[in-house]
């Protein structure tokens, strides 16, 4: 596998003249520009994910204003559970009117037999976003885990611990793996057709997956995650896996099979990948906060990581969770430059 893209090779751990960088919602609201599009027409946060124009340019603005080497669809890891018969709202948070608790619920959920028709405003952004970017940089399509997917389900909403889920899992696990089946199955069909529709990286967010115990981890996400990695036509697309606070139970994550583990700002960079071998990239972890910090704080936090890292091959900057949207965009700007600059061959 070739590629002239810095990011694509990182993903494969080819050797790269620099370091490739790019953040974890990278389109939002800490960009004026961001809250112009969203504000225009007065419509809602879903009615910007589903409107191709406007989201291809919320798309591309991060590209334009910070010069990262990699793109990221805008939408939401919860849209495609919308077609599964749930009906959505962000307020600003998600909220699902009808949380799932019940077999009766769990057997309603459709899993849609096309993904490019139950969802037709995905791949019409994707496909705009290619030939906008040509070859400028690629374009990473992404998906919640079906752990975390469940975690909103089954909550209704955001949640400190989503008690309602792990109950379901401890108390009737016919129950929880019905509906974490059927999760995957989406989830399988909704990636592949990004693949399809040209998105050129995949990267899984497992937000809530840290919330569970090593031994949990391996038993209720583990087997559904590795379904659904194995279901993907990754064929020259490879796989990112993030799971936030996976830290303890690293070779666990590893084992889901992606090409490249994103790590949070809890680990010592240069320590995880000690333990996790040459065969894996990763892609990590400065502390979102550090984004609020003075110009040349955050050039030595950016320098420790590099240091971190070493000059092992298979390395993405990136923050440990999104960015915040009270940072200031300048400094944004100024990480990534110090990523190039610090980095470079
Ligand atoms: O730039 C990008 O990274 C692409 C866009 C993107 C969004 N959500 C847009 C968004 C991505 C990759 C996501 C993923 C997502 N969504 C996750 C996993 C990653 C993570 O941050 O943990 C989760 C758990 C969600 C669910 C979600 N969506 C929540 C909890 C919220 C409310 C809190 C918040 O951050 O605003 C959202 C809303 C949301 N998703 C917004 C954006 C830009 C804000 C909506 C607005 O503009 O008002």
């Amino acid at each position: 596998m070739t590629t002239e893209y810095n990011f694509i090779k990182a993903c494969w751990g080819q050797p790269v003249d620099r370091v490739p960088v790019w953040l974890m919602r990278q389109a939002g609201r800490y960009l004026k520009q961001y809250k112009e599009v969203r504000a225009q027409g007065g419509g809602t946060f879903l009615d910007l994910c589903k409107d191709p124009a406007r989201a291809a340019e919320v798309t591309i603005q991060p590209i334009d204003l910070l010069d990262v080497d990699a793109a990221i669809l805008f939408s939401d890891i919860l849209t495609p559970i919308e077609p599964m018969g749930m009906k959505l709202d962000f307020v600003p948070g998600p909220v699902f009117e009808n949380p799932i608790r019940t077999i009766a619920d769990v057997d309603a959920l459709v899993v849609p037999e096309n993904m490019a028709e139950a969802v037709s405003y995905v791949p019409a952004i994707i496909k705009r976003l290619r030939v906008a970017f040509e070859n400028r940089v690629p374009l990473i399509g992404f998906g919640g885990a079906p752990f975390t997917l469940a975690c909103y389900m089954v909550e209704g909403k955001g949640s400190k611990d989503f008690a309602s889920l792990k109950q379901m899992m401890y108390s009737d696990f016919p129950l929880y793996d019905a509906l974490m089946q059927k999760i995957t199955e989406m989830d399988r069909r909704y990636l592949n057709m990004q693949i399809e529709a040209g998105a050129q990286t995949i990267q899984i967010f497992d937000t809530w997956g840290g919330l569970l115990a090593p031994h949990d981890y391996e038993r209720y996400i583990l087997p559904y995650i590795q379904q659904l990695i194995n279901g993907l036509n990754r064929d020259g697309i490879p796989i990112i896996y993030f799971v936030k606070h996976g830290g303890t139970m690293l070779e666990l994550v590893k084992e889901a099979g992606s090409d490249v583990l994103g790590l949070d700002w809890h680990v010592n960079l240069g320590k995880a990948r000690d333990l996790l071998g040459n065969d894996v990239a990763v892609q990590g972890n400065l502390d979102p906060t550090v984004l609020y910090a003075p110009k040349e704080y955050i050039e030595k936090e950016v320098q420790r990581i590099l240091d971190e890292n070493g000059d092992r091959p298979g390395f993405i900057f990136n923050l440990g969770h999104g960015i915040l949207p009270t940072v200031p965009p300048e400094n944004a700007i100024h990480m990534v430059e110090c990523v190039h600059r610090l980095s470079q061959k």
